[in-house]
This record gives structure tokens, C-alpha cells and sequence, in this order.
């Protein structure tokens, strides 16, 4: 089975707090890897030390050995010869729980970024900003208001701006970091076809507290519980319908 992440003893804690503990995980290279467990098992923290943004915050201390599928290799993201954190960050995107758009236009949110990248071409960006938007669905909804104000739309159409915000940086791997769990029944299903679209293009780890989401996207679960993985389980094993339901909610 090719691997999109390989993970060794990972510990990650804060002001001296465990928040992940001796943790060591392969995730499959195809369909989508979600996080599952209770509020406070370590399921951000899991997914922040795939992109090192733990280190950016106070009280970080970690160990163990992440490596990611990246341009075809399997590479070390904690070793400093390998790549820079932002370059990593370029590679390995992310969405939050909060749609977190710059306080700026739809364009500006999605060209800012693409300008920090070095070789910066302003038609080619324009480009990927349009396939992005298109690729979330936005496009039609916004092209004759790309210069209007992101916070004017609506939670889900942000949510599906920071998405192509992401997307239009070309990554090879998505993390999702409860995504739809700030937004309405529509916006969230809107965001699941979406993401079930993606698939196929890219790795994705995403956190969910919804085990009904988890099964209709996820093709690989882990549970964690106080920072531990108590069960990793692929979506083969589990038998159909609301018995799997019953499973995955025993395990949390
Ligand atoms: N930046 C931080 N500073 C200090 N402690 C943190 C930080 N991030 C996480 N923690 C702590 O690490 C532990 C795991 O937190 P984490 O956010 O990873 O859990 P979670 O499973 O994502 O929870 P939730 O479902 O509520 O989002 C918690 O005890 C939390 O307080
Ligand atoms: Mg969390």
C-alpha cells in the first residue's frame, strides 16, 4: 500500500503537557485518513505536526519522526536538509475549523499567498485562482465580485474560499481540521461533494467529530483518546451501514 505519511513515536506537548504521546501511524497515500476521538485526545495537535505548525506555538516541545510522500519521495519534515517549514506548508495544506479568510477581496485572499511564492507570474496565478474557485464551486458565484470584501459571503462560501485559498498553492497533501463544523446541514454537504471530488487528486488527513461524515468520506480511521491512537481501522474491515456507525461510535 503506497503511504502518504509515516509516523514514529511522535510526542508533541505543550508548557510540559502531553497533547500527543508516542504515537506511530502509516496513512494510506489514496482517499481520505480521518481523526477521530473525544475534545482534547489530540486530534489538532496530530494533524498541526504533519505541517509543524505546533512548533509555532509557545510551550512546543516535540519528538518523534514524521516523514511525507512528497514529489515522490519519502521525506523527513522535521530534518533541516530537507525542506524549509514554509515550503512544507506550501506542500501540505491546510483548513481550519474556522473559515479564515484574510480581511481582504476573494482575489487578494487567494493572490496574496501566490505572490510569496518566488518566480511570482501574475497571469498564471490568475489562472490557478480561477481553477481554484472552480474547483470549489465558487467561480460562479463569485467572479463578478472578486474584488468584494471575503467576510461579505456567506460561512460556507468562505470555507470553500480558504479551500481554494489552499488549493490554488498546488499542494500534495490536504489537511482539514474539522472543516465543517462551524457551518449549516447544506454548507457542510456542499463542502463533503467537494472534498469527495478531491479524493482522487490528492492525500487528505481531515478531523471529524461526525461519525456519518467520517464513513461518507473516509476510507482509513484513526481514534485517538489522551493523545494515544487506541485503534487505526480501514473502512475494508467495517461491515455496511449503521453497524459501522455502532462500531465507530464504541471506539470513541
Ligand atoms: N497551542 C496550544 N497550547 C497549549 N495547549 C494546547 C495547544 N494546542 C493543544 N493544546 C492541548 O493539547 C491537548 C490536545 O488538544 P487538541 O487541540 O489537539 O485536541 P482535539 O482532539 O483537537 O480537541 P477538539 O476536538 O476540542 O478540537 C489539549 O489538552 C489542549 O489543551
Ligand atoms: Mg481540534
Amino acid at each position: 500500500m503506497a503511504l502518504c505519511a509515516e509516523i514514529k513515536n511522535l510526542s508533541v506537548s505543550f508548557h510540559g503537557r502531553k497533547a500527543v504521546s508516542q504515537v506511530s501511524a502509516e496513512l494510506p497515500a489514496e482517499g481520505i485518513s480521518v481523526l477521530l476521538g473525544r475534545s482534547g485526545s489530540g486530534k489538532t495537535t496530530f494533524l498541526r505536526a504533519l505541517n509543524r505548525l505546533n512548533e509555532t506555538f509557545q510551550g512546543y516541545e516535540g519528538s518523534g519522526k514524521v516523514c511525507l510522500s512528497l514529489g515522490g519521495k519519502m521525506k523527513d519534515i522535521y530534518s533541516a536538509d530537507q525542506l524549509t517549514p514554509t515550503d512544507l506548508r506550501r506542500k501540505v495544506g491546510m483548513v481550519f475549523q474556522i473559515p479564515n479568510p484574510l480581511p481582504m477581496s476573494i482575489r487578494r485572499n487567494i493572490m496574496l499567498p501566490l505572490q510569496l511564492i518566488p518566480g511570482f507570474n501574475r497571469s498564471k496565478a490568475e489562472d490557478r485562482m480561477e481553477t481554484a474557485l472552480k474547483t470549489t464551486g465558487l467561480w460562479e458565484e463569485v467572479k463578478d465580485r472578486l474584488d468584494t470584501p471575503a467576510n461579505r459571503f456567506s460561512g460556507g462560501q468562505q470555507q470553500r474560499l480558504c479551500l481554494a485559498r489552499t488549493l490554488a498553492l498546488e499542494p500534495e497533501i490536504l489537511l482539514l481540521d474539522e472543516p465543517t463544523a462551524s457551518l449549516d446541514k447544506k454548507s457542510s454537504e456542499l463542502i463533503e461533494d467537494y472534498l469527495i471530488s478531491l479524493k482522487n487528486r490528492y492525500s487528505m488527513v481531515m478531523v471529524s467529530h461526525n461519525i456519518r461524515q467520517a464513513l461518507k468520506l473516509g476510507s482509513f480511521f484513526i481514534f485517538l483518546r489522551e493523545g494515544k491512537i487506541v485503534t487505526a481501522i480501514s473502512k475494508k474491515e467495517l461491515p455496511e451501514g449503521k453497524e459501522a456507525e455502532k462500531i465507530m461510535s464504541d471506539l470513541l
